[in-house]
């Protein structure tokens, strides 16, 4: 398996597995709409724009064995502002892991969470943060185990 940057050519992949994400998480979170949610022209060329014209800071990276992307990852270099108030200036986040839900279990979200710290560290980042549904027991298991601890809780509820 190698772990490479997200080509446009990866679009429909990528609009697949966000998709099967998005469905997951539905489930945890009221605030996602789904109706629209299939691999159509409009969402693959969303995709693919945001692989072509990424937004400042923000790196997609994608799993691939034989040819075939089993899972992605996103990763954002942060800025704590404004910056006097902290001595730690800059922070990775990683926005999401999704690993093909066919083939969960194997290891490949533990190496792509491995190649996103790598990723930091090369960019002389310090600190990593994520966030994480809370009724994502599988995400929140996989968060415990490579040593996140608590740090803000975020809430909601309907007005
Ligand atoms: C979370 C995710 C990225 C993990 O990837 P993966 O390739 O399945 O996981 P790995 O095989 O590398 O790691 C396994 C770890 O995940 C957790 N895990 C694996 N299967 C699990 C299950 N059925 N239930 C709960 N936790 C589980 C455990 O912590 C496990 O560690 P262990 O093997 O020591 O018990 C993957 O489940 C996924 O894509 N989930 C949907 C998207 C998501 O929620 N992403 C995280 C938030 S952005």
């Amino acid at each position: 398996m190698i772990i490479r940057k997200a080509k446009p050519s990866d679009a429909r992949r990528l609009c697949e597995l966000g998709n099967q994400f998005l469905r997951e998480i539905s489930m945890y979170s009221p605030i996602y709409k789904l109706e629209k949610l299939s691999v159509n022209k409009k969402n693959i060329a969303s995709w693919r724009n945001s692989v072509k014209k990424p937004e400042k800071n923000f790196y997609t990276f994608v799993a691939e064995e034989n040819g075939k992307v089993l899972a992605y990852l996103e990763l954002i270099i942060k800025e704590n502002w404004p910056k006097e108030y902290f001595k730690v200036k800059k922070y990775g986040w990683v926005e999401c892991i999704v690993v093909d839900n066919k083939i969960r279990g194997k290891g490949i979200g533990q190496k792509l969470f491995d190649f996103a710290i790598k990723f930091f560290k090369k960019n002389k980042l310090k600190f990593v943060r994520i966030s994480f549904l809370v009724k994502n027991e599988y995400g929140a298991n996989f968060w415990k185990k490579n040593k996140f601890k608590e740090e803000s809780s975020e809430m909601i509820r309907k007005i």
